[in-house]
């Protein structure tokens, strides 16, 4: 059975589990489609939008790149991941026009204060100190997605839980093998998972 292409199409504040769990997921579905491609905000900012800030005209810029290459990929069958804050309701919409029925939103929901506690690469604590301008969460605003097909907990679930939630959706709504069903290389989708998840 040939399975359809698909974006994860990330939307959070800085630090909220979107890399994490992403990366998480690219390995669970190799696992089970044996192709995945994850495109990931920090190092997209490196090639195909380096020169861009983070004005809200650049964000754009940036998401719509990257939603150009997600659906590149959707519509040759290629499952997709992005993972970039995303922080624009209206431009989320564009994103998921753009790419059509197979675009999944998944929400890392994550209060600022935890995020703040996390700040994985200290730029919390230099926005807070004025030193950076207009940083998502503190200066620079979020919306929060109206309707997004996962919302994932980020300050209650584990990486992996989060991750298995996002793999439950994607078995429901058929882009991943059954449990307990073989996949295409003849491997039994539910038990290499669990292999996985040791
Ligand atoms: S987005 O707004 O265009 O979706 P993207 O995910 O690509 O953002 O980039 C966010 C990353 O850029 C953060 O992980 C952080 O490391 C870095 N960064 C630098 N300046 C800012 C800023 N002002 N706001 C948010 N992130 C920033």
């Amino acid at each position: 059975m040939d399975y359809p292409g698909f974006t994860i199409w990330f939307t959070g504040l800085p630090c909220s589990g979107k890399s994490t769990i992403a990366v998480l997921l690219g390995e669970a579905i190799r696992r089970e489609r044996n192709m995945v491609e994850v495109l990931d905000g920090d190092v997209i900012r490196t090639n195909l939008s380096k020169g861009l800030g983070f004005s809200r005209e650049d964000r754009e810029t940036n998401l719509k790149r990257i939603a150009f290459v997600c659906n590149l990929l959707t519509r040759n069958g290629v499952p997709n991941i992005a993972a970039a804050i995303s922080p624009f309701e209206n431009v989320r919409e564009w994103c998921r026009d753009l790419i059509g029925d197979h675009f999944i939103e998944v929400y890392t929901r994550c209060p600022v204060e935890k995020c703040i506690e996390r700040d994985v690469k200290g730029m919390y604590k230099k926005a807070l100190a004025g030193e950076i301008k207009g940083f998502t969460g503190i200066d620079d605003p979020f919306d929060d997605p109206i309707d997004p097909e996962v919302v994932c907990d980020t300050d209650q679930e584990t990486p992996e839980e989060s991750t298995a939630k996002i793999l439950d959706h994607l078995r429901k709504e058929g882009y991943l093998p059954a449990r307990g069903s073989t996949n295409g290389s003849g491997n039994r989708a539910g038990v290499q998972e669990a292999a996985g998840a040791e």
